[in-house]
């Protein structure tokens, strides 16, 4: 007894001496197209490189899809290990519901407040002065992709800017090209929009229209050019028989569109592709006319958990995300830009580089995920999916939605 007692004492003293013990985390995400898959198998292999491993809970489908399915987990008491959101206000309700961890001390530590830049990313994760989660990336929505060939093809020249598009869409017509690629995703038509306004009508007008709640801009004339020209783009649209964004973008890579708005998380499509920024495609951001971005992206977030190693392991991953290391590899690979601006980005494509100069010279606007509630974006994506499939309803129909929208907004 006496011999089986003092075994007893030792293994507990090894076990009271060791580390934490390795964790798997269930990391939860959206990523599942093949720019996404490169991109996310870098944050796997960084935080696989550490004692804990990533076991890995890909959502297909896009992100208003995965949320509604990584709430439920959460509110039926079922948390992941983490997850990724947009950084803005899609979190809110979560953190207020006592949800979510604060990983201010992680964030302290790892000196994020130092690095990150622009601070607005962290803005979003902060909540009554606590932060709640780790950006990982930049993406702006406000991109053109065009297929150069397609537009050579028909002997136009690429267009510069969103009016040179709109005129050379009736000779891709003809040449039976598709001029405008849109899935049915209903955000994509939502951003589409978006982009859409900051290019013709000025970031001024997004930010007052969805950060203020401004109804009068929202129905005035400013706005009304705004949705004439989403319905050129409707008509650019029409014949665009896909779902997911990235089929939509595959139209551009294989030259059977001549373009596509969307965000630059396309680029790791043309990446994976082997295709050239320049020669095989063009990037305009601003759609040409207004050369900002906006600092959309992702976050991830980190549930409460009743287990000391789950919570350990959460530390280390979102040390992990934030590493210089972590953050060239992932960004690379994702076409977004880093989240700190002290990493080598020497690798970046040409794409890449316009958007990091533009970063550098502060043009930069908030994203609509940062100025709108969950429920105000998926009111608006009902109104533009409708707008785009529905040939009937006429701008001025649309447009007197939109402002019945923001004025319930938040
Ligand atoms: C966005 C996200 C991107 C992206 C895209 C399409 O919400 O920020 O990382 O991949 O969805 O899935």
């Amino acid at each position: 007894m006496k011999a089986m007692l003092s075994a007893l004492a030792v293994s507990t003293a090894i076990f009271a001496a060791s580390p934490a013990s390795a964790a798997d985390l269930e990391v939860m995400h959206w990523w599942t197209s093949g720019g996404e898959a490169a991109a996310v198998g870098e944050l796997a292999k960084a935080f696989d490189g550490t004692e804990h491993s990533w076991v890995d809970g890909a959502i297909a489908g896009g992100g208003g899809t995965a949320r509604p399915i990584m709430v439920s987990r959460l509110i039926g008491g079922d948390p992941m290990g983490a997850f990724q959101f947009n950084h803005g206000r899609q979190a809110e309700e979560l953190i207020e519901a006592g949800l979510l961890r604060d990983m201010t001390a992680i964030a302290e530590a790892e000196g994020w407040l130092d690095v990150v830049y622009p601070q607005s990313l962290l803005d979003s994760c902060t909540v009554d002065g606590k932060i709640y989660c780790a950006p990982v990336n930049i993406h702006s929505w406000q991109w053109l992709w065009l297929s150069n060939k397609a537009f050579e093809s028909v002997g136009a020249a690429v267009p510069a800017n969103w009016d040179e598009f709109v005129a050379a869409a009736p000779a891709l017509r003809k040449a039976g090209l598709q001029p405008l690629a849109v899935g049915q995703q209903s955000w994509q038509t939502s951003g589409a929009f978006n982009v859409l306004m900051v290019a013709l009508a000025g970031p001024d007008v997004l930010v007052k229209v969805y950060g203020d709640k401004d109804v009068d801009l929202a129905a005035g004339p400013e706005l009304a050019s705004v949705f004439a020209a989403a319905a050129d783009a409707r008509e650019m649209s029409q014949g665009s028989n896909v779902q997911d964004w990235n089929q939509a973008t595959n139209l551009v890579i294989t030259d059977k569109a001549g373009g596509q708005i969307m965000g630059d998380w396309a680029q790791g499509e043309f990446q994976v592709a082997g295709k050239v920024a320049g020669s095989d495609y063009t990037c305009l951001p601003g759609l040409g006319v207004n050369e900002l971005i906006d600092t959309a992206g992702d976050a991830f977030y980190f549930p409460i958990v009743d287990d000391a190693e789950i919570t350990a392991a959460q530390d280390v991953l979102a040390a992990t995300l934030l590493s210089k290391e972590t953050q060239v590899a992932f960004n690379l690979a994702k076409g977004s830009l880093p989240v700190r601006g002290d990493v080598d980005l020497s690798a970046a494509n040409d794409c890449m580089k316009k958007g990091l100069e533009i970063l550098a010279a502060g043009n930069t606007l908030p994203a609509v995920t940062q100025l709108n509630t969950e429920d105000t974006n998926n009111q608006l994506n009902d109104l533009f999916v409708e707008f785009f499939n529905d040939t009937g309803i006429t701008p001025e129909a649309a447009q007197a939605r939109f402002v019945d929208i923001i004025k319930s907004g938040e």
